[in-house]
Protein backbone atom coordinates (compact mmCIF):
# COMPACT_ATOMS: atom_id res chain seq x y z
CA UNK A 1 0.00 0.00 0.00
CA UNK A 2 1.78 2.96 -1.17
CA UNK A 3 0.70 6.28 1.03
CA UNK A 4 0.60 9.96 -0.32
CA UNK A 5 0.22 12.87 1.60
CA UNK A 6 -1.49 16.23 -0.17
CA UNK A 7 -0.89 19.30 1.92
CA UNK A 8 2.64 19.73 3.94
CA UNK A 9 1.61 22.02 6.74
CA UNK A 10 0.37 21.33 10.17
CA UNK A 11 -1.59 18.18 10.03
CA UNK A 12 0.06 16.83 6.26
CA UNK A 13 3.58 17.05 8.57
CA UNK A 14 1.86 15.87 11.73
CA UNK A 15 1.01 12.41 9.79
CA UNK A 16 4.00 12.30 8.01
CA UNK A 17 5.58 12.29 11.62
CA UNK A 18 3.19 9.76 12.35
CA UNK A 19 4.49 7.55 9.08
CA UNK A 20 7.78 7.93 9.99
CA UNK A 21 7.63 7.17 13.41
CA UNK A 22 6.68 3.30 12.02
CA UNK A 23 9.03 3.67 9.22
CA UNK A 24 5.94 3.76 6.75
CA UNK A 25 6.89 5.42 3.50
CA UNK A 26 4.90 8.53 2.03
CA UNK A 27 5.35 11.09 -0.68
CA UNK A 28 4.21 14.47 0.26
CA UNK A 29 3.37 17.43 -1.68
CA UNK A 30 2.62 20.80 -1.54
CA UNK A 31 1.46 23.60 -3.91
CA UNK A 32 4.91 24.91 -4.60
CA UNK A 33 6.38 21.90 -5.41
CA UNK A 34 8.73 19.28 -4.09
CA UNK A 35 12.44 21.59 -4.00
CA UNK A 36 10.64 23.64 -0.89
CA UNK A 37 9.98 20.58 0.55
CA UNK A 38 13.59 19.09 1.03
CA UNK A 39 13.69 20.34 4.76
CA UNK A 40 10.83 19.59 5.74
CA UNK A 41 11.59 15.66 4.95
CA UNK A 42 15.51 15.56 6.27
CA UNK A 43 13.79 16.52 9.07
CA UNK A 44 10.94 14.48 9.70
CA UNK A 45 12.58 10.59 7.86
CA UNK A 46 14.01 9.18 5.33
CA UNK A 47 11.05 7.06 4.92
CA UNK A 48 8.48 10.50 4.08
CA UNK A 49 9.81 11.79 0.31
CA UNK A 50 8.72 14.87 -1.27
CA UNK A 51 6.75 14.82 -4.47
CA UNK A 52 4.81 16.62 -7.04
CA UNK A 53 0.89 16.78 -5.93
CA UNK A 54 -0.08 14.19 -9.05
CA UNK A 55 2.89 11.99 -7.34
CA UNK A 56 1.49 12.09 -3.97
CA UNK A 57 -2.50 11.86 -5.76
CA UNK A 58 -1.25 8.43 -7.31
CA UNK A 59 -0.75 6.26 -4.58
CA UNK A 60 -3.26 3.68 -3.33
CA UNK A 61 -4.10 6.00 0.26
CA UNK A 62 -4.03 9.93 -0.31
CA UNK A 63 -4.69 12.00 2.63
CA UNK A 64 -5.55 15.34 1.88
CA UNK A 65 -4.74 17.82 4.51
CA UNK A 66 -5.31 21.46 2.63
CA UNK A 67 -6.83 24.91 4.02
CA UNK A 68 -10.46 24.28 3.18
CA UNK A 69 -10.98 27.18 1.21
CA UNK A 70 -8.15 25.66 -1.14
CA UNK A 71 -8.98 22.31 -1.17
CA UNK A 72 -11.20 22.71 -4.92
CA UNK A 73 -7.28 23.71 -6.40
CA UNK A 74 -5.59 21.48 -4.86
CA UNK A 75 -7.92 18.20 -6.18
CA UNK A 76 -8.44 20.05 -9.48
CA UNK A 77 -6.89 18.19 -12.73
CA UNK A 78 -5.59 15.45 -11.31
CA UNK A 79 -6.09 11.61 -12.80
CA UNK A 80 -9.41 9.58 -11.98
CA UNK A 81 -9.21 8.05 -8.61
CA UNK A 82 -10.05 5.15 -9.89
CA UNK A 83 -11.42 3.88 -6.46
CA UNK A 84 -8.62 4.69 -4.29
CA UNK A 85 -8.55 5.41 -0.55
CA UNK A 86 -8.69 8.98 0.34
CA UNK A 87 -8.63 9.95 3.38
CA UNK A 88 -10.25 13.44 4.56
CA UNK A 89 -8.52 15.05 7.30
CA UNK A 90 -10.01 18.46 6.55
CA UNK A 91 -11.90 20.94 8.57
CA UNK A 92 -14.55 23.63 7.26
CA UNK A 93 -13.05 26.31 8.72
CA UNK A 94 -10.17 28.27 8.57
CA UNK A 95 -7.13 30.80 9.67
CA UNK A 96 -7.30 33.68 10.13
CA UNK A 97 -10.96 34.17 10.54
CA UNK A 98 -11.88 31.25 11.75
CA UNK A 99 -15.18 31.75 10.36
CA UNK A 100 -16.92 28.30 9.54
CA UNK A 101 -17.64 27.74 5.58
CA UNK A 102 -21.49 27.81 4.38
CA UNK A 103 -22.27 23.82 3.77
CA UNK A 104 -25.71 24.34 3.09
CA UNK A 105 -26.18 22.24 5.76
CA UNK A 106 -24.09 18.77 4.16
CA UNK A 107 -21.35 17.81 6.29
CA UNK A 108 -17.38 18.61 5.34
CA UNK A 109 -17.00 15.21 4.33
CA UNK A 110 -19.55 15.38 1.37
CA UNK A 111 -18.75 18.28 0.04
CA UNK A 112 -15.27 16.92 -0.16
CA UNK A 113 -15.99 13.98 -1.71
CA UNK A 114 -17.45 15.56 -4.86
CA UNK A 115 -13.82 16.90 -5.35
CA UNK A 116 -12.88 13.57 -5.50
CA UNK A 117 -14.99 11.75 -7.86
CA UNK A 118 -14.35 8.22 -7.88
CA UNK A 119 -12.24 7.56 -4.79
CA UNK A 120 -13.36 5.76 -1.98
CA UNK A 121 -13.69 8.79 0.95
CA UNK A 122 -12.96 8.09 4.53
CA UNK A 123 -12.55 10.69 7.14
CA UNK A 124 -10.44 10.49 9.75
CA UNK A 125 -6.77 12.33 11.43
CA UNK A 126 -9.14 15.53 11.38
CA UNK A 127 -9.98 15.64 15.15
CA UNK A 128 -6.98 16.21 17.09
CA UNK A 129 -4.25 19.47 17.20
CA UNK A 130 -1.60 18.10 15.41
CA UNK A 131 1.10 18.25 18.09
CA UNK A 132 -1.09 15.42 19.23
CA UNK A 133 -0.88 13.32 15.69
CA UNK A 134 2.20 13.30 15.35
CA UNK A 135 3.63 12.64 18.98
CA UNK A 136 3.96 9.53 21.01
CA UNK A 137 0.33 7.47 20.40
CA UNK A 138 1.13 5.59 23.83
CA UNK A 139 -0.30 8.37 26.25
CA UNK A 140 -1.22 8.48 29.88
CA UNK A 141 -1.03 4.72 30.25
CA UNK A 142 -3.39 3.73 27.74
CA UNK A 143 -3.26 4.27 23.73
CA UNK A 144 -4.61 7.50 22.18
CA UNK A 145 -7.62 7.56 20.20
CA UNK A 146 -8.45 8.00 16.10
CA UNK A 147 -11.87 8.37 14.49
CA UNK A 148 -12.54 6.80 11.21
CA UNK A 149 -15.38 6.74 8.92
CA UNK A 150 -16.74 6.29 5.49
CA UNK A 151 -19.24 4.50 3.05
CA UNK A 152 -16.61 1.55 1.86
CA UNK A 153 -16.42 -0.92 4.39
CA UNK A 154 -12.98 -2.57 2.80
CA UNK A 155 -11.50 1.07 2.99
CA UNK A 156 -12.28 2.00 6.07
CA UNK A 157 -10.89 -1.15 7.14
CA UNK A 158 -7.24 -0.48 5.43
CA UNK A 159 -7.20 2.75 7.43
CA UNK A 160 -7.96 1.71 10.11
CA UNK A 161 -5.45 -1.24 9.67
CA UNK A 162 -3.22 1.88 9.35
CA UNK A 163 -4.20 4.34 12.27
CA UNK A 164 -3.65 0.70 14.49
CA UNK A 165 0.02 0.18 13.00
CA UNK A 166 0.71 4.10 13.71
CA UNK A 167 -0.01 2.46 17.01
CA UNK A 168 -3.13 4.83 18.20
CA UNK A 169 -6.76 3.00 18.83
CA UNK A 170 -8.86 3.21 16.26
CA UNK A 171 -12.45 3.73 16.66
CA UNK A 172 -14.95 3.12 13.59
CA UNK A 173 -17.49 5.89 13.63
CA UNK A 174 -19.61 4.26 10.82
CA UNK A 175 -20.50 5.54 7.14
CA UNK A 176 -19.62 9.29 6.25
CA UNK A 177 -22.65 10.78 7.06
CA UNK A 178 -22.83 9.45 11.01
CA UNK A 179 -19.13 9.53 11.61
CA UNK A 180 -18.59 13.06 9.45
CA UNK A 181 -21.05 14.53 11.61
CA UNK A 182 -19.51 13.51 15.02
CA UNK A 183 -16.55 14.72 14.06
CA UNK A 184 -17.06 17.72 11.98
CA UNK A 185 -15.50 20.54 13.39
CA UNK A 186 -16.44 23.18 14.34
CA UNK A 187 -20.33 21.44 15.14
CA UNK A 188 -19.35 17.78 16.09
CA UNK A 189 -19.23 16.75 19.58
CA UNK A 190 -15.82 14.64 19.09
CA UNK A 191 -12.80 16.85 17.55
CA UNK A 192 -10.36 18.78 20.47
CA UNK A 193 -11.20 16.01 22.38
CA UNK A 194 -7.89 13.83 23.47
CA UNK A 195 -9.07 10.52 24.53
CA UNK A 196 -7.35 8.02 25.26
CA UNK A 197 -8.30 4.10 25.22
CA UNK A 198 -7.32 1.60 28.54
CA UNK A 199 -6.63 -1.95 28.34
N1 LIG B 1 -4.13 22.86 12.21
C1 LIG B 1 -4.99 22.16 12.92
O1 LIG B 1 -5.06 22.24 14.16
C2 LIG B 1 -5.92 21.20 12.22
C3 LIG B 1 -6.46 20.13 12.94
C4 LIG B 1 -7.27 19.22 12.27
C5 LIG B 1 -7.58 19.41 10.93
N2 LIG B 1 -7.07 20.48 10.25
C6 LIG B 1 -7.45 20.64 8.85
O2 LIG B 1 -6.37 20.17 8.04
C7 LIG B 1 -6.31 20.94 6.84
C8 LIG B 1 -4.90 21.53 6.75
O3 LIG B 1 -4.69 22.36 7.87
P1 LIG B 1 -3.22 22.81 8.28
O4 LIG B 1 -3.33 23.46 9.59
O5 LIG B 1 -2.29 21.66 8.05
O6 LIG B 1 -2.96 23.94 7.15
P2 LIG B 1 -1.58 24.61 6.74
O7 LIG B 1 -0.57 24.41 7.80
O8 LIG B 1 -1.91 25.99 6.30
O9 LIG B 1 -1.12 23.75 5.47
C9 LIG B 1 -1.90 23.73 4.30
C10 LIG B 1 -1.13 22.96 3.25
O10 LIG B 1 -1.97 22.90 2.07
C11 LIG B 1 -1.12 23.06 0.95
N3 LIG B 1 -1.84 23.54 -0.22
C12 LIG B 1 -2.58 24.67 -0.38
N4 LIG B 1 -3.01 24.76 -1.66
C13 LIG B 1 -2.53 23.66 -2.30
C14 LIG B 1 -2.61 23.21 -3.63
N5 LIG B 1 -3.26 23.90 -4.58
N6 LIG B 1 -1.98 22.05 -3.95
C15 LIG B 1 -1.29 21.35 -3.03
N7 LIG B 1 -1.19 21.74 -1.75
C16 LIG B 1 -1.79 22.89 -1.39
C17 LIG B 1 -0.12 24.10 1.41
O11 LIG B 1 0.99 24.10 0.55
P3 LIG B 1 1.79 25.46 0.28
O12 LIG B 1 2.27 25.94 1.62
O13 LIG B 1 2.89 25.08 -0.66
O14 LIG B 1 0.81 26.41 -0.34
C18 LIG B 1 0.19 23.60 2.81
O15 LIG B 1 1.20 22.62 2.77
C19 LIG B 1 -7.37 22.03 6.94
O16 LIG B 1 -8.52 21.63 6.24
C20 LIG B 1 -7.66 22.11 8.43
O17 LIG B 1 -8.98 22.52 8.74
C21 LIG B 1 -6.22 21.36 10.86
Amino acid sequence: MSIGIIGSGNIGAAFARALARGDIEATIANSRGPDTLKELVREIGPSIKAGTREQAAAADIVLVAVNWSKLPQALAGLPSWSGRIVIDANNPIEAPLFKPADLSGRISSQVFAELVPGARVVKAFNHLPPPLLAGDPQAEGGRRVLFYSGDDARAKAEVGTLIERLGFFGIDLGDLTTGGRLVQFPGGPLPVHNLVKFG
